[in-house]
C-alpha cells in the first residue's frame, strides 16, 4: 500500500550561504525523499529559509538595505545552489511569510491559554551607542581565560573555553565598539517543564534513536528549565501580539516554519492543511543535525503538544561533517560554499560520496578530498559509467542499437542483481546508505567480471548475435544499479533512462527485462575528477587570517618590512570594490567608515583617507580592497578589510582607483 510521508529538514539561516556543511542534511533528506518516490509512496519535502533574528538584522544594516531585500537575495540564493544539487523540494518557503506570522500568533495564544507561557524580568547586555540588546556573539572582547583579543562572548576561538559574556575583559559591541551596559528588560518564557512527562512519553514511543535518547534522558534528569522566547527591539521578527517593541525569538518561529511550508504548499496546491499535518494520514519526519536536538526534541514537541498540533513521529540525527579530519575550516580552504564547488565539481559526486558515508548514526562524517578524488574516480567513472561505456556504445554502432535475449550466464547475472533489492531497499529505509552503496558497489563488481570474462570487444568480431546477448546482460545490469543509484544519482538515472529509451524507472522495474528493445545515441555519464580541480576549488575557498598593518599617515618612508615569500603573497586577495557608502567616524578625524560591495559580499572597512577625501567623493568610486583580511577590531569598530592607497599622508593620499567598466568582485592582480 502507498504510504503517505512530510519530511522535512532544517532551516537553513538567511545570513550566510549554503556551505558543504548544510549539504551533508540536504542530501541525506533528498536521498531519502526520492527513495520513497522510487518506491511508489507519496513522499512530500517541506523546507524554507531560516530569516529571523539579530545576525540578519544587522548584516542587512551593514549592507546599507532592509532585513527583507537581504532575506530575499539570499533566498533565491540558496534556492538556486540547492537545486543545482538537485535537493528536489516540494516546498522552500520562508519563515517571514504571512503564514508562518499568523502560525506563530496561533502557538502562542495557545500555549498562553494553556498557562505555559510566563513573564519575567532579565538581565542582559546592552549597547547604548546601538540602542539594543546584544547576543553573546555580537560581543567581543578579551578570553578571561587564556586573554587571547577579539573573541565572542560566549566563548573562545582560541582556547576553546566557555564563558558568561560579563566576564570578558574589554568588552565592545561588536557593531560600533561601545562598551555595553548591564539592563533589565521583561521577557516572555516557554515553561518547558510542564510536557516533561508527555515528551518523555514520545521519546520512549521512539521520538529518537538510542543514543540520541540516552542524551535526553540526562536533560530529563537535569530537570528542564524555562525558555526565554522573546527579544526586545530593534529585532527582524514577529512582534508578540499586545506588545509595541517585543519579538518571537526567532528559534520560536524557525520550526513553526515547518508547518508554515505545509501550509502554504496545501495552499497553493489545494490540498487540506489540517489533513496533511494533523490528521495522522501521513507519517511525519524531521532530519537535523546533532546540534540542535535539545529543540527538536524538548521545545519543539512540547510546543506542538501545547499547541494541539501534531508531532512527528521521529528526528533523523545526523553528524557533523569534517574535512580531512578537522572541522571545516575557512584559513585551510575546506569551508566550501555550495557555489564554489558548483564551479569545479559536479553535485553528483558529493552526493554520492555523502551518501557512501552516511549511516543512521549521529557519528561526525568524514569527508578526505584525496578519498573524494579517489572514489569518484574508481567507482562513479571507473565502474558505474565504465559499465555503460563499454557496452552501449558497441550495442548501438554495431549491432542496429537494439538489445536481444538473455542466455543462461547473463540470466545468472541479472538474477543475482535483482535478488539483492530487497536488502538495498531496507538499507535505505533506514537511512544506512553507506551499508547501500556498499551493496551497489559488489554487485557492479560482478557485472565488470562478466564483461571480462565474456569479452564483448572480441566476440564482436566473429559472432555478432552472441555478442548481442551479451551486451544484453550488460546493459540490463546497467539498467538495474541506475534504477539501485537514482536517489543518490538523479540527473546520471535520467541520463541512463534517456540512453536506454526508457521512461522514469523504480525499484519496481528491477525485475523486469529490457529485451529486443531499441536504445538511443549513448552520452558520457562522468567525467573524471582532475585533483587540480580541487586544488583549484580549495584554493578559492580559502579566507586567509593574515595580520596585516593600518594604513599608516605619517610622512616619512618606514623602513621596508621583513622579507615576504612569493606564498605569502599569493595568499593576498585584492577585489575591486565599489563604495556605496562613506561616512566621517566620530572621535577619529583620520578615519572614514566605507561601506564597500565586493560583487558577492559587503564590507564595512575603517580607512585612515579623511584628511585626503571627503565622504561624498568616495560613494560611487571603484577602488581595490584587501578582500581577505580577518576583521580586526578597532577603537572604532571592526574593519573587514583594507582599501589600497599610497602617497606620502596627510591630504596627499590617493586611494588606488579602478575604470568604471570593472565589476565589483573581480581578482586584481
Ligand atoms: O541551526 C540552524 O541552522 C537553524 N537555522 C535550524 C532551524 S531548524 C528549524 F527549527 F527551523
Ligand atoms: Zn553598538
Amino acid at each position: 500500500m502507498e504510504r503517505k510521508i512530510i519530511v522535512t529538514s532544517a532551516l537553513i539561516y538567511a545570513n550566510a550561504p549554503v556551505h558543504i556543511g548544510h549539504l551533508v542534511e540536504s542530501i541525506q533528506t533528498d536521498v531519502w525523499v526520492r527513495f520513497q518516490k522510487a518506491n511508489g509512496n507519496q513522499c512530500l519535502y517541506f523546507c524554507a529559509d531560516d530569516t529571523h533574528g539579530t545576525p540578519v538584522m544587522i548584516s542587512a544594516k551593514k549592507a546599507g538595505i532592509s532585513p527583507e531585500q537581504l532575506i530575499d537575495r539570499v533566498h533565491s540564493q540558496h534556492l538556486s545552489d540547492l537545486k543545482e544539487f538537485h535537493i528536489g523540494f516540494d516546498n522552500y518557503y520562508t519563515t517571514h511569510s504571512p503564514e508562518n506570522k499568523q502560525l506563530s500568533e496561533l502557538f502562542y495564544s495557545r500555549l498562553n491559554e494553556k498557562g505555559s507561557i510566563v513573564k519575567r524580568e532579565v538581565e542582559q547586555s546592552y549597547c547604548p551607542k546601538c540602542d539594543m540588546f546584544l547576543p553573546d556573539r555580537f560581543i567581543r572582547g578579551t578570553c578571561p581565560k587564556c586573554k587571547s583579543e577579539n573573541q565572542y562572548g560566549d566563548s573562545c576561538d582560541s582556547c576553546g573555553s566557555i564563558y558568561q559574556s560579563t566576564e570578558l575583559i574589554n568588552p565592545a559591541c561588536a557593531t560600533c565598539g561601545a562598551e555595553p551596559v548591564r539592563k533589565t528588560s521583561i521577557h516572555y518564557f516557554f515553561k518547558l517543564a510542564d510536557y516533561q512527562n508527555q515528551l518523555k512519553e514520545i521519546v520512549s514511543a521512539g521520538y529518537t534513536g538510542k543514543s540520541v535518547a540516552n542524551k535526553l534522558e540526562e536533560w530529563f534528569s537535569a530537570g528542564l528549565r524555562d525558555w526565554d522566547i522573546s527579544r526586545d527591539g530593534p529585532y527582524f521578527g514577529f512582534k508578540i501580539p499586545g506588545e509595541e517593541n517585543k519579538f518571537f525569538y526567532v528559534w520560536l518561529d524557525a520550526p513553526i516554519g515547518y508547518v508554515a511550508s505545509c501550509k502554504n504548499y496545501c495552499d497553493k496546491n489545494e490540498l487540506d492543511f489540517e489533513n496533511l499535518w494533523n490528521s495522522g494520514d501521513y507519517e511525519l519526519y524531521h532530519f537535523i543535525g546533532k546540534d540542535i536536538v535539545y529543540f527538536h526534541a524538548l521545545f519543539w514537541p512540547a510546543m506542538l503538544l501545547g499547541a494541539d498540533f501534531r508531532v512527528a513521529d521521529k528526528l533523523f540525527v545526523h553528524g557533523f561533517l569534517n574535512v580531512n579530519g578537522k572541522k571545516m575550516s575557512k584559513s585551510k580552504g575546506t569551508f566550501i560554499k555550495a557555489a564554489t564547488y558548483l564551479k569545479y565539481l559536479d553535485p553528483e559526486f558529493l552526493r554520492y560520496y555523502y551518501a557512501a558515508k552516511l549511516t543512521d548514526g549521529i557519528e561526525d562524517i568524514e569527508l578526505s578530498v584525496d578519498d573524494f578524488v579517489g572514489r569518484t574516480n574508481s567507482e562513479l567513472v571507473g565502474k558505474f559509467a565504465n559499465l555503460a561505456s563499454r557496452s552501449i556504445p558497441m550495442l548501438t554502432g554495431k549491432l542496429d542499437s537494439t538489445l536481444g535475449e538473455l542466455d543462461g550466464d547473463g540470466k545468472t547475472l541479472i538474477e543475482n542483481l535483482t535478488a539483492a533489492k530487497k536488502a538495498i531497499m531496507e538499507n535505505y529505509e533506514s537511512l544506512k546508505f553507506s551499508a547501500a552503496v556498499r551493496q551497489i558497489n559488489a554487485l557492479a563488481d560482478e557485472a565488470n567480471r562478466y564483461v571480462e570474462q565474456n569479452q564483448p570487444w572480441a566476440m564482436v568480431k566473429t559472432d555478432l548475435e552472441k555478442t548481442r546477448t551479451v551486451l544484453t546482460a550488460i546493459i540490463n545490469a546497467v539498467r538495474i544499479l541506475t534504477i539501485y543509484l537514482k536517489p543518490i544519482l538523479p540527473k546520471y538515472a535520467e541520463k541512463v533512462e534517456k540512453i536506454l529509451n526508457v521512461e522514469n524507472l523504480k525499484f519496481a522495474d528491477a525485475e523486469k527485462l529490457l529485451v529486443n528493445h531499441k536504445i538511443n545515441k549513448f552520452e558520457r555519464l562522468f567525467e573524471r575528477i582532475d585533483k587540480k580541480q580541487v586544488e583549484k576549488m580549495i584554493e578559492e575557498s580559502k579566507d586567509n587570517c593574515q595580520p596585516a598593518a593600518e594604513i599608516k599617515n605619517e610622512d616619512s618612508i618606514e623602513p621596508i618590512a621583513e622579507e615576504c615569500t612569493i606564498d605569502d603573497f599569493a595568499k593576498i586577495d585584492m577585489r575591486i570594490a565599489k563604495v556605496l557608502k562613506a561616512e566621517s567616524v566620530e572621535g577619529a578625524d583620520k578615519l572614514l567608515r566605507l561601506q564597500l560591495d565586493l560583487g558577492n559580499c559587503q564590507k564595512e572597512v575603517l580607512a585612515g583617507i579623511a584628511k585626503a577625501y571627503k565622504p561624498d567623493e568616495l560613494v560611487g568610486k571603484i577602488v581595490v580592497c584587501l578582500a581577505n583580511l580577518k576583521p580586526r577590531k578597532m577603537k572604532f569598530g571592526v574593519s573587514e578589510g583594507m582599501i589600497l592607497a599610497a602617497g606620502p599622508g596627510g591630504k596627499d593620499i590617493f586611494v588606488l582607483s579602478a575604470d568604471s567598466g570593472v565589476k565589483p568582485g573581480q581578482r586584481v592582480g
